[in-house]
C-alpha cells in the first residue's frame, strides 16, 4: 500500500499470466506498479503503458530499482500497435483497467464526488476534453445519452434536464456541484446505499476518456502482440468493459462461424485464442479492499 493502491488480483494475475525470467510482459496500465514490480521481481522482463503524469513519476523509481528490466512509456494504450512494433511482441499483456487510488482521491483531478474539486476526470493530464467540458457543451440529448449508455442510469433524461437547467444561472465547474445538482433531479438518496450521482460520474468518466473506444482499439492490436503461447489479462470495473472484453475474446476462440446464410460453418479468420477463464477477488482481498469489488479478470492464451 506504500504506493497508495493496491494491485487488485495480484495472485490470479501472476498465475495467468506466468512472468518469469526470459519472458516480456507488457503491462498496459501501471498506476503505482504494483502489477509491474511482482512481474519484475518474478524475473520477467516489462514494458509498461500510462497516459498519467503521476504514473510516470513513479514508474521512474521502478526504472532505477530494474533499469535492465523495465521501460516505461507514457501515453495512451490504444497506441498498442505501434509500441509493439517497437518494443513487442510479448509473452503476456495485461490491462488492469478504469483509474487508480490515487487518482481517485487527489480531489484536484477531479474524478470524486467525496471531496470537492475541479470536474475535471481527465486520466491524462493533457487530454482534450473534460468532464466540465461535457456537462457545459453537450446538448441535452447528447448528455442524457451519455448519462444513460456509459452510466447504465434510469434516471438520465431528468438528470441531463437538471444539468442543463443548472447551467443556464452559473457554470458547473465543481465536483460537489455537479453532485448536489444531481442528488436533487432524483429526488435525494431515497435510502440507497450508493450516491445517487455515481453513475453520472461513472458515464462522464467513461466518455471524458472515451474508454470503451480505446479499449477496443487496444484489444484488436492484442492478437499480433502477443507471441504464440502468450497471454492476454484484462482486469475490468464495469459491466460495460467486462462485456466489451467477454465478447472480444470469445470472437477469438471460436473456430467457425455460424450463420443463417450458410450449411456448414466457414473457417473464423480471427480464431487466435483459448479462452482460460474468469476470476473474481475472493473473501479476504475483498476485506482488505473493498475497492476490489467489482473487478473481474478474463485470461486468453493465443494458440495460432
Ligand atoms: C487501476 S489503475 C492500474 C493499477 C496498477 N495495475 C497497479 O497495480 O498499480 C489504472 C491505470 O491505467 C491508466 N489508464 C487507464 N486507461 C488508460 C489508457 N487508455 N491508456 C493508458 N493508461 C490508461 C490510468 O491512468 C491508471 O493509472
Amino acid at each position: 500500500m506504500e504506493s497508495g493502491h493496491t494491485p487488485v488480483l495480484l495472485k490470479e494475475v501472476m498465475e495467468a499470466l506466468q512472468p518469469a525470467r526470459n519472458k516480456r510482459m507488457l503491462d498496459a496500465t501501471f498506476g503505482r506498479g504494483g502489477h509491474s514490480r511482482a512481474m519484475l521481481v518474478a524475473g520477467a522482463e516489462v514494458v509498461a503503458l500510462d497516459q498519467d503524469h503521476e504514473a510516470e513519476r513513479c514508474a521512474l523509481s521502478l526504472a532505477a530499482e530494474f533499469p535492465q528490466q523495465f521501460t516505461f512509456r507514457r501515453g495512451n494504450f490504444s497506441s498498442l500497435a505501434s509500441v509493439n512494433d517497437e518494443l513487442g511482441p510479448f509473452d503476456g499483456i495485461l490491462f488492469d483497467l478504469g483509474v487508480s487510488s490515487p487518482q481517485l482521491d487527489t480531489a484536484e483531478r477531479g474524478f470524486s464526488f467525496q471531496q470537492d474539486g475541479p470536474l475535471d476526470m481527465r486520466m491524462n493530464q493533457e487530454g482534450a476534453v473534460s468532464a466540465a467540458d461535457l456537462v457545459a457543451d453537450s446538448t441535452e440529448q447528447e448528455l442524457a445519452e451519455i448519462i444513460f449508455r456509459f452510466g447504465d442510469e434510469s434516471q438520465a433524461r431528468r438528470i441531463a434536464r437538471a444539468i442543463v437547467h443548472a447551467r443556464v444561472k452559473e457554470p458547473i465547474t465543481r465536483t460537489v456541484q455537479l453532485a448536489e445538482i444531481v442528488e436533487k433531479a432524483v429526488g435525494g438518496r431515497r435510502g440507497s446505499k450508493i450516491h445517487p450521482a455515481t453513475k453520472t460520474f461513472q458515464a462522464l468518466r467513461i466518455a471524458a476518456n472515451d474508454e470503451l473506444g480505446v479499449l477496443r482499439e487496444a484489444l484488436t492490436a492484442t492478437p499480433a502482440a502477443l507471441k504464440k503461447s502468450g497471454r492476454l489479462g484484462v482486469i475490468s470495473f464495469h459491466s460495460l468493459e467486462d462485456r466489451m472484453v467477454k465478447d472480444f475474446i470469445a470472437r477469438h476462440s471460436t473456430e467457425e462461424i455460424r450463420g443463417d446464410s450458410y450449411a456448414f460453418g466457414q473457417p473464423n479468420p480471427d480464431y487466435c485464442f483459448k479462452k482460460l477463464g474468469r476470476w473474481m477477488p475472493g473473501e479476504e482481498e475483498l476485506n482488505a479492499n473493498p475497492r476490489a469489488r467489482s473487478a473481474r479478470l478474463r485470461v486468453a492464451e493465443k494458440i495460432l
